[in-house]
């Protein structure tokens, strides 16, 4: 949370930081701001609101190439306001900084620097970081950011700019994203390389206590005691075009459209020539899957709605209990792990503060680790001991779709490779399975090639303040992942609930104006889902039915019926998944709300 950008180089530098502002406006939209080199000093505009209300400012900024600093911002510490907003200069106005992250001894530090002689002008905890790097400053910027990073307790990805040093940045990092982005005669540092991708792939992760100077024909990566340090130079794995709305009208709706391939690219080229099922990444041999007898999934948000999905079919195909953990609770429950219980971090990201510290936790307790991660090279991937990626492409809508079903894309992949690799699945069942899970690509194509049903519901129950949507076994978690996403970006109030447990709460809150989503399947437990929408019924509730394809049966007991195309009942999560993304969409749409951008909302949750 909380895009930060710099550049140096011969592109109109304004225009370039606040390009790459639009691009990482998914990390935090509440207020914005850029700091330019100018005639001797720095130019700073910021103002309160999203880039709209910035953009009108940049007209009179310098329309030739240069050097500075951009921030959209995500409050943690200090209201959304302009003076909040970064960048924050020093006493003299000649260091401005933007940061992401969390100064946790900042009230400390500030009353040290206050009674020093500094004033400070915002509510904010970066704003101690410039009047450190300030005091420390003797006419070089990469000393002083040098001198004063070890007083910071907390979590940063910082970029500085000093008007007395042209054309040059220092970005320092630890626990927050920082990256380089080399270009011919120009570089960048960002929090996400969708902010330079425009420009260059050729990129640079920056590790936690790595500090960098950058110029436009040079970078070097110090570490905290001035040594110098190798960083690796990769390549961003998909080019411009991939974060462009490519003719639809939101980011989100694009995403949705774009399941298909990410189902398929996630799955795609795991089979070897000995037609046993490969995933390479983890065959590095960093740990040995035959040890394991325990796994714990670790994620938040959607990453647990598909971790939760991930329990039911491993268990199905295994002989070893599966559980799944909150990250944030993870850490309290501080459960007791050892080198045999493998655990398995979910993240869109990889960069979840909630769930790296969960990683961390478990690699402090000798368990090995694996990170099911979409962005490449993210501090999860690089932390843990085994990756698997999703190959879902960049997700901007800060809402997950996509990447939710290439996460369930990944666990079955995940539960169907442990399963053979303990023995527990004849290759037979592997090679079909997975042969299976690539023929749902086009019935995920037929569920999103009709979609007049979802539209009407939608129309007719946009303004209904609460739903409850209900499903039992492996499709409880879906109906979570449903609710979540309804309230993500309408707002509107939404239960996901184990449809077997409503009579135990939830059924007291139904009444007429309160729409009950069902999911139910043709499966083992459709007569039990039956059952519960009859329970529904009798409350005068109406009901939206998500059922197969064919079942004339349950017209009869409900309002309206959602058809998904018939599959095996352990599939019908990555079927119905699209369905109830686009009814959230619609609803979201008819209430006239941002569906790429939610109130309150980041997309990259980089705070505990
Ligand atoms: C935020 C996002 C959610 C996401 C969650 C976990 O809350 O808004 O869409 O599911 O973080 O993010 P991760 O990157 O770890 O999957």
């Amino acid at each position: 949370m909380c895009g930060i950008v710099g550049y140096t180089g011969p592109r109109p530098v304004a225009a370039t930081l606040f390009h790459g502002l639009r691009r990482l406006e998914y990390r935090g939209y509440d207020s914005a701001g850029l700091g330019i080199q100018e005639d001797g000093g720095i130019r700073v505009i910021k103002r309160r609101g999203n880039l709209d209300h910035l953009e009108p400012l940049l007209g009179d900024l310098p329309g030739e190439g240069g050097t500075g600093i951009a921030h959209t911002r995500w409050a943690t510490h200090g209201v959304p306001s302009t003076e909040n907003a970064h960048p924050h200069l020093d006493c003299r106005g000649r260091i401005a900084v933007v940061h992401n992250g969390i100064i946790e001894n900042y009230q400390e530090l500030e009353r040290g620097l206050t009674s020093r002689g500094h004033r400070f002008r915002s509510r904010t905890d970066t704003e101690v970081l410039v009047h450190l790097v300030e005091e420390n400053y003797r006419g070089d910027l990469l000393e002083a950011v040098r001198a004063a990073m070890p007083k910071i307790r907390g979590t940063y990805a910082a970029v500085f700019l000093s008007a007395d040093e042209p054309g040059v940045l220092v970005g320092a990092r630890k626990d927050s994203p920082l990256l380089l982005g080399l270009g011919e005669g120009e570089n960048f540092l960002a929090s996400a390389t969708l902010a330079f991708l425009d420009f260059t792939r050729r990129a640079v992760s920056l590790e936690n206590g790595d500090l960098v100077r950058v110029t436009d024909d040079d970078w070097v990566i110090l570490d905290i005691n001035g040594g110098s340090v190798e960083r690796k130079v990769f390549e961003v794995p998909f080019d411009a075009t991939a974060v462009q709305k490519g003719g639809y009208s939101d980011f989100m709706l694009k995403e949705i459209h774009e399941q298909p391939q990410a189902w398929m690219d996630t799955l795609r080229g795991r089979m070897s020539p000995g037609n046993r099922l490969r995933i390479e990444e983890l065959e590095e041999d960093r740990f040995d899957l035959r040890e394991i007898n325990r796994i714990i999934f670790v994620s938040c948000g959607t990453s647990y709605h598909a971790s939760l999905l991930g329990r039911y079919v491993m268990e199905g195909w295994m002989d070893i209990p599966v559980e799944v953990d909150i990250s944030s609770e993870f850490y309290y429950r501080a459960p007791k792990l050892d080198p045999r219980c493998l655990v398995v971090a979910v993240s869109q990201s990889g960069e979840t503060a909630d769930t790296m510290s969960a990683v961390r936790w478990a690699k402090r307790c000798g368990a090995p680790t694996l990170a099911v991660v979409n962005v490449v090279g993210s501090m999860m991937a690089r932390e843990s001991d085994g990756v698997l990626y999703t190959h879902a492409g960049p997700e901007i809508g800060v809402a997950a779709t996509k990447t939710f079903l290439a996460q369930v894309a990944a666990v079955y992949l995940l539960g169907l490779y442990l399963g053979q690799e303990r023995g527990l699945l004849e290759p037979e069942f592997v090679r079909h399975t997975l042969r299976e899970l690539e023929d749902l690509t086009g019935r995920i194509e037929e569920v999103l090639g009709d979609t007049d049903t979802v539209e009407r519901c939608a129309d007719k129950y946009c303004r209904c303040e609460d739903f409850l949507f209900l499903g039992r076994n492996i499709n409880y978690p879906l109906a979570m992942e449903a609710a979540l996403k309804l309230k993500e970006i309408s707002y509107i109030h939404a239960e996901g609930y184990p449809a077997g447990e409503m009579k135990h709460g939830p059924i007291a809150l139904l009444h007429p104006g309160f729409p009950v989503v069902a999911l139910i399947p043709r499966d083992s437990v459709y007569e039990k889902m039956k059952g519960n929408v009859e329970e529904v019924r009798a409350r005068q509730a109406p009901v939206i039915a998500v059922a197969t394809q064919g079942d004339a049966e349950i017209r009869s007991c409900c309002e309206e019926v959602i058809y998904v195309p018939e599959v095996k009942p352990q599939y019908y999560p990555v079927v119905m998944a699209p369905a109830l993304q686009l009814f959230a969409y619609h609803v979201a749409k008819m209430r006239g709300c941002n569906v790429d951008q939610p109130r309150n909302l980041a997309k990259t949750v980089t705070v505990e």
